[in-house]
Parts: structure tokens; C-alpha cells; sequence
């Protein structure tokens, strides 16, 4: 029997890995399953990038290695997203790398900058790959609230006065995700201004900014960001190309170099078609997001409308893909989705995933159709 590394011993399976498992058996077993539960959008990504993919199937060289860096052109067009949209300058040769996807950055990033015995600060609630990540490399997740009272933004006063000395890293979400909460100029400007006083870098994971949002942000807009900043961006839910794993990592030349040091050992490049479709669906106007907002709206809803009849309250002003409620007092997330999953087949994400702070919330998806989600409802109130 070879035993598994002590690295895993802190790091269980991925919660949506196990729990879709029962949720899959159970519409094996003929159960009609109403997935509110993950954000992987149901709807397709532009028919323009579907074409370049295609076109660029026959290129010459497409099914040789690519850079490292990825295209020159597919950079470029980051560059220009980054400038059209964010109103930020990127420098497409040094201040720009490629990901497959956000996720992998989270690795990259933990494993270029951290050592063992390192601390990372990371919210509760926040994504769960950054406390595995932080256990994966040794180093020691400490977490920093999120709550109502806080409109779900870091209390950075109050981080202050902890003893900070250890901390390389501090993860940041915004628009956030679990909560919706957007975040906003002085927020990030405070970040910056924390990150320079602690000598932190703070990464500012952006895979959300265009979902029911019209004011995208970047935290690289703050002054002086660069140098104590990184931002994750990803191509999943902006453009429904979440199974394409395609996204990049901005920031100076020389934390993206210390990236690539990493990155270079782990993959040969992105396949070139990949890298032509996302560039063209970079360069799509914003008629793009007000299309897919406009269905978006109506889910969420009809979204509203099933937290209502399950005496679900929702947090208020949220923007992002999802809508995170409280659940009826007395009741635990755990057993709440459940019952919403063994008695009316409605498969939700409990909040205590995401960190203690979450216990008393439950995350809905939008990636479900309208007719889905009115059925859902249909079914509580029968
Ligand atoms: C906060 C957050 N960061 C990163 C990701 C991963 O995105 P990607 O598909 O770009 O790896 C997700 C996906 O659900 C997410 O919610």
C-alpha cells in the first residue's frame, strides 16, 4: 500500500466533485435533477469565436506547441479587453500571461510566492481552492471575515492590528463570489495601500466583473497597483467558455516572470485555436454582455422569487452569477440543501463550502433556464 502524500492530508476531494456524483446517481436512478447548484454557463458561447476556433483548426502550425506566454495576438487582444473595458494600460509582452483557466493560476501564483509555514489571508466565505492551494504548498491559511455588517469587504482596519508579519499572500474577490458584494474604487485603493504597508501581494481573482454588472472594475485601476497586485481574469462566465480552461494573470513583469518560472515546468502551451477563439471573443463589443445580462435578469428573478417561497432571504445589491439568501433561522445549510435536494430534487450549494461565515446561507445558481427555475418554484409551492 503506497500512502498518499502529507501534502493531501489536510486537502479533501472538491465538494462539487463528490456531491455532483449523488446528484448524478440520482437522475441516473430517474430523479428530474434542477441544477442550481454549480456556475458553469448553459448558455453558448459567441458564434464568432466558435468560427475562429474552427478556422483556426487549419492554420499553419496550429497542432504544434505554442509559446509559453501564449500568442502575441492573443495577448494583445487581452490587452485591449483590459483597456476597453477596465481602463487599464497593460504592456501585452511583459504585463500579461495566459492561464487554462483562473483555477490554475490560484497553483501557480500559491507556488511561486509561498514557502512552507508561510501565511496566506483568505476570506470567509471565499472559493475553496484557496485554502486547499494554501494546504497543497504547506503554507497556513489564516481567514479573514466577510460578513453582512461589512457589506461582505475585508475590515482592513482590523487587520491591521493582527500580527501580519508572516503573510505573503492575501486572496481577494470582487465582485465576490460567494456573496455578489461588488466592491468598489476605495476598497481596492485601501487594498493597495495594505499591500504596500505589509509588504503583501494581494491577488484580486476577477472571473465575474461582467455578469449583472455595469460597472466593471480591475483593481490594477488603483494607483500604484501593479506593484503589490495581481488580477486573475478568466474567459469562463464572461463568454460561457468555462470548459475551454482559458483565462490570464495581470500584473508587473517581474511578478508575472516569477509565475512563468513556475507555469513553464507544468505546461507546453495552449492549444492555438483556444487562444484564437478567446482572442476574438475579447474583441467583442459590450452588445455581448447586455445580451446575456438581459437573460441573466430574468432568471434572477424568478431566482428571488423561489428564495422567497423557500423563506429564503437574499442579500441585497448583489451582482455576479449566483444568488446567496439566508436560510430560514434555525435550520443549518448542510440540512437545508438537502432537503431541497431529497424532497423537491433541487441541487443548491450550502454555504458553509465556502467558510464558516457561510454556514447560514445557501448559493443559487443562474446557470438554469427560465422554465428550470419556474419549475422549481412550482414544486415548492405544490
Ligand atoms: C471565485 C472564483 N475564482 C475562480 C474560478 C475558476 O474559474 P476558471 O474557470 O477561470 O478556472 C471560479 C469558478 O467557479 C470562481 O468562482
Amino acid at each position: 500500500m503506497i500512502a498518499q502524500a502529507n501534502r493531501l492530508n489536510q486537502v479533501k476531494e472538491y465538494y462539487f466533485s463528490s456531491k455532483l456524483r449523488e446528484v448524478r446517481a440520482m437522475a441516473a436512478a430517474g430523479k428530474d435533477i434542477i441544477n442550481l447548484g454549480i456556475g458553469s454557463p448553459d448558455l453558448p458561447p459567441p458564434p464568432q469565436v466558435i468560427s475562429a476556433l474552427n478556422e483556426a483548426l487549419v492554420n499553419n502550425g496550429a497542432h504544434q506547441y505554442q509559446p509559453y506566454k501564449g500568442t502575441a495576438d492573443f495577448r494583445e487582444a487581452i490587452a485591449e479587453f483590459y483597456q476597453n473595458h477596465y481602463q487599464v494600460q497593460l504592456d501585452p509582452d511583459k504585463e500579461i500571461l495566459p492561464l487554462m483557466g483562473s483555477k490554475e493560476g490560484i497553483t501557480h501564483i500559491s507556488m511561486a510566492f509561498l514557502n512552507e509555514g508561510d501565511e496566506v489571508l483568505i476570506p470567509n466565505p471565499g472559493y475553496p481552492t484557496y485554502s486547499s492551494v494554501t494546504e497543497l504548498v504547506g503554507a497556513k491559511a489564516v481567514y479573514y471575515d466577510l460578513n453582512a455588517e461589512g457589506n461582505w469587504m475585508p475590515n482592513l482596519k482590523d487587520l491591521a492590528q493582527k500580527d501580519l508579519s508572516k503573510v505573503k499572500i492575501m486572496w481577494v474577490n470582487y465582485p465576490n463570489m460567494p456573496t455578489g458584494a461588488s466592491g468598489n474604487d476605495s476598497l481596492f485603493e485601501e487594498l493597495v495601500a495594505f499591500a504596500k504597508a505589509h509588504e503583501i501581494l494581494i491577488v484580486n481573482d476577477n472571473p465575474y466583473s461582467f455578469i449583472l454588472n455595469d460597472n466593471p472594475k480591475s483593481i490594477l485601476k488603483a494607483k500604484g497597483a501593479k506593484e503589490v497586485v495581481l488580477e486573475l481574469n478568466s474567459l469562463s462566465k464572461s463568454f460561457n467558455m468555462a470548459g475551454w480552461r482559458i483565462g490570464m494573470l495581470c500584473g508587473s513583469e517581474k511578478n508575472l516572470n516569477t509565475v512563468l518560472k513556475v507555469k513553464t515546468n507544468m505546461d507546453s502551451g495552449m492549444f492555438y485555436p483556444l487562444q484564437a477563439g478567446a482572442a476574438s471573443a475579447l474583441r467583442l463589443n459590450g452588445n455581448w454582455f447586455s445580451s446575456q445580462n438581459e437573460i441573466y435578469q430574468q432568471r434572477k428573478n424568478k431566482v428571488l422569487e423561489l428564495a422567497k417561497a423557500l423563506d429564503c432571504v437574499p442579500e441585497k445589491d448583489q451582482i455576479g452569477m449566483f444568488v446567496w439568501a439566508k436560510i430560514p433561522q434555525g435550520k443549518t445549510a448542510e440540512g437545508f440543501v438537502d432537503f431541497l435536494l431529497n424532497k423537491y430534487h433541487i441541487f443548491t450549494a450550502p454555504g458553509f463550502i465556502f467558510g464558516s461565515n457561510g454556514e447560514d446561507y445557501i448559493r443559487f445558481s443562474l446557470c438554469a433556464t427560465e422554465e428550470n427555475i419556474e419549475r422549481a418554484i412550482k414544486r415548492i409551492e405544490k
